[in-house]
């Protein structure tokens, strides 16, 4: 992608995107680029990370592969990305995902767990990791779903795990207030990524946005002057909630 001359409001800002190798995550890693950030992305598939890496642009992204549901490695990753910049400004916590849809009934507690340790517990680790590293001025984005709002017979753990993320999500945004530091809770509604595969292979693509809108929708936010927020970002297909 090519990067707009430096007077964006976000060139030369560090950004973190957890998720960053795929989907909504990558394409969010090419927009900041594209503005003029130095971004960082994470997951824990080394070779989808490391080409995702160099499909961000040019200078290319900072691959660290990590667990988001390891503290350990949580730790080193954020070492990693200190130890090269000094500082985060703008934290994407992305990484996530689905379960096969099942009722409650037949839903086995090892798909549970996964999805609250990787889209709830995962989201708290890296903020927390990721704070002492952040200043006034700038931003976390927890990308959460419209599922952290309403909910869909067969999805038990992940709406449970993003109704607990906008939970964290709204408490976090009224610790940081004082400290300058905004924070953005993204719902994002049917977007085409690999993610369906898992709960719904045969839905209805064609409905659905590309990664590339949600990921334009947060640089919106992101640029806006610097006494305002968007604290909720809500973004929908035309066609509605699938
Ligand atoms: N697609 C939609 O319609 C939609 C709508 C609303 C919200 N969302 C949310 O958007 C986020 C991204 O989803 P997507 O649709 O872009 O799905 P995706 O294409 O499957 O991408 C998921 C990303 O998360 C990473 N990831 C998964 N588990 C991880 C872990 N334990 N540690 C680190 N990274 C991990 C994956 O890489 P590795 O597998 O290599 O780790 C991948 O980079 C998720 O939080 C999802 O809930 C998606």
């Amino acid at each position: 992608m090519k990067r707009k001359p430096a007077h964006s409001s976000l060139g030369g800002k560090v950004a973190l995107v957890t998720g960053g190798s795929r989907g909504i995550g990558l394409a969010i890693a090419r927009a900041l680029h594209g503005e003029g950030c130095k971004v960082i992305i994470t997951a824990r598939d080394e070779p989808t990370l490391k080409r995702a890496a160099r499909q961000v642009g040019r200078p290319e992204a900072i691959p660290l592969v990590c667990d988001v549901r390891d503290p350990q490695l949580v730790q080193k990753m954020l070492a990693g990305l200190e130890e090269r910049f000094g500082r985060l400004d703008i934290l994407v916590n992305n990484a996530g995902v689905a379960h096969a849809n099942l009722d409650v009934a037949k839903l086995p507690v090892e798909s549970w767990n996964e999805v609250i340790a990787t889209n709830l517990t995962g989201m708290f680790l890296v903020t927390r990791a990721a704070l002492p590293l952040m200043n006034p001025g700038g931003a976390i984005v927890n990308n959460l779903s419209i599922s952290a709002t309403r909910v869909f017979p067969g999805s038990s753990a992940y709406s449970a795990a993003k109704h607990g993320a906008l939970g964290f999500t709204n408490t976090l945004r009224e610790e940081l207030r004082e400290r300058g530091i905004r924070v953005i809770a993204l719902f994002p509604g049917a977007t085409d990524t690999e993610i369906w595969k898992t709960f719904w292979p045969d839905a209805p693509r064609p409905k659905m946005m590309p990664a590339t809108t949600v990921a334009q929708a947060v640089v919106c936010a992101l640029t806006l002057p610097a006494e305002s927020t968007v604290e909720e970002l809500r973004i929908l297909p035309r066609a509605g909630v699938l």
